[in-house]
């Protein structure tokens, strides 16, 4: 057979249905024979095809070697975890092929959960030593040219379906290996958010037509609380007739228009060179004649760079950033304008950031998993070096029933003053979509 080293004689004995324990021994020893017979020389040359084809034969014939009669659904599983073992991320691959899950989270060998529809459920998987969950997370990190080791324990990556990645690995992780994977694998869309209770129609409306009209916007939200879904679901609203230049750590964002251009930074190399940072990125982003610039998620010295750009022509760019309300997210923005280094007065600082920004939606994760928008406020300048802060739709949280918070959605009454600019562009909002009231959801569940 060539890629293979070693064949044996098939022996005979009669069909046993296997129990999970001796399933899962019986699926680690023929890894390890399997694991044994490649011959790594081959592995570079040969097609990923040909190779999967090679190591389904072989494994088929070490199954056959053992001497057990197994069930064709028992055989079949093992084949296909077998695969999984060499090519995938061994019990995990189960996981990734579910789209309802939109986490994966391993601390050590024995212990992976999973995140589904906002609620953290534990499962039986588990791996068969902290070595072989190390191979998988090696595996994983070769595919970004990365190694997790003592010189590097922590390593952030991504998998080929845009899933992200990071892996901290002992001594400084107490529990083992632990990996966190994001999936991507569910793509909501404005009707999802619509029909889950994020946001109701009107506020939608209103995103919708701010992003068409070039209102620079900044979507605020703590940890997986949306964010990046969220800028991924307003970006449908750019006219696809613009240039748009991306900006990200880990590129996240899926834009549907034609005319995007998706820049990725760089980790300093095992040498500690070659780094390259959001900030240079977001500079060069403007020597290329982008109409918006949408950075991924703003979190340090570029924010001076992005902030400048929307206040010189690129309006309408949209950033996400870590805060937890919208006067945080402000301040925190303030924070990061600081880090560029320059000596610039707060006052100033300030000035640039209130006119910079015209809007900012907060998203939280409410208890018991939930996202919501929580707040879509203008940002209307300042006033004696304070932001003005006013919001249009607004959460309110009543109780928690379930183990789930529930409240209501609510106008506030107040008129931004970028309708003018809206209409401007030729798009017409009724001032009757601002009218103080309670806001209904699509979702009869989710008014209750
Ligand atoms: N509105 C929503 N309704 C239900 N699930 C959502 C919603 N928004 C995001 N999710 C899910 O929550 C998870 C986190 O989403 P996302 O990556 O957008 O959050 P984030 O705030 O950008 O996170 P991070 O802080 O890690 O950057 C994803 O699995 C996503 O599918
Ligand atoms: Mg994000």
């Amino acid at each position: 057979m060539g890629f293979f080293v070693k064949t044996a004689p098939v022996k005979e004995s009669a069909a046993v249905p296997l129990e999970e324990p001796r399933f899962q021994r019986l699926r680690t020893e023929l890894h390890h024979k399997l694991v044994e017979m490649i011959d790594v020389s081959k592995l570079g040359h040969w097609k990923q095809d040909r190779l999967r084809r090679e190591v389904r034969l072989v494994s088929q014939q070490l199954i056959d070697e053992t001497g057990e009669k197994l069930l064709e659904a028992d055989r079949d599983r093992l084949l296909q975890e077998l695969q999984s073992e060499i090519f995938g991320l061994g019990p995990l691959d189960k996981l990734m092929g579910d789209p309802t899950i939109s986490d994966i989270l391993v601390n050590g060998c024995n212990q992976v959960w999973v995140e589904r529809f906002g609620r953290l459920e534990p499962t039986t998987l588990s791996f068969a030593d902290d070595a072989h969950l190390m191979q998988i997370i090696q595996r994983i990190a070769a595919k970004v040219g990365r190694r997790a080791d003592e010189m590097s324990p922590m390593v952030d990556a991504r998998l080929s379906d845009g899933s992200r990645v990071n892996a901290i690995i002992p001594p400084l992780s107490l529990e083992g290996p632990v990996l966190s994977i994001r999936r991507f694998g569910v793509r909501l869309e404005a009707e999802n958010l619509l029909s889950n209770g994020t946001m109701p129609e009107e506020a939608l409306q209103l995103l919708n037509a701010a992003v068409e009209a070039r209102i620079s916007t900044l979507i605020s939200g703590g940890t997986g609380s949306g964010k990046t879904t969220f800028l991924n679901v307003l970006s449908r609203y750019i006219p696809r007739d613009e240039r748009l230049v991306t900006i990200e750590d880990a590129a996240e964002l899926r834009l549907q228009q034609p005319h995007v251009v998706r820049l990725e930074t760089r980790p300093a190399n095992m040498e500690g060179a070659g780094e390259v940072r959001q900030r240079e990125l977001v500079k060069n982003a403007l020597r290329m004649r982008p109409d918006r610039i949408i950075v991924g998620e703003v979190r340090g010295e570029e924010a001076l760079d992005m902030l400048q750009a929307m206040n010189t022509g690129h309006e309408g760019s949209l950033a996400t950033i870590h805060a937890n309300d919208t006067r945080d997210a402000l301040t925190r923005l303030e924070m990061m304008v600081m880090m560029a280094g320059y000596e610039i007065p707060i006052p100033v600082v300030r000035h640039y950031i209130g006119s910079a920004i015209s809007l900012v939606v907060q998203l939280a994760r409410l208890k018991g998993g939930k996202r919501r928008v929580v707040r879509i406020s203008e940002i209307v300048g300042l006033k004696k070096n304070r932001y003005c802060v006013r919001h249009i739709f607004a959460y309110r949280q009543t109780g928690v029933a379930k183990g789930r918070a529930i409240g209501r959605f609510e106008a506030t009454g107040y008129v931004p003053r970028f309708l003018q600019r809206l209409r401007a562009s030729g798009i017409d909002l009724p001032e009757s979509l601002f009218a103080a009231r309670t806001l209904s959801l699509d979702n009869a569940e989710e008014q209750a």
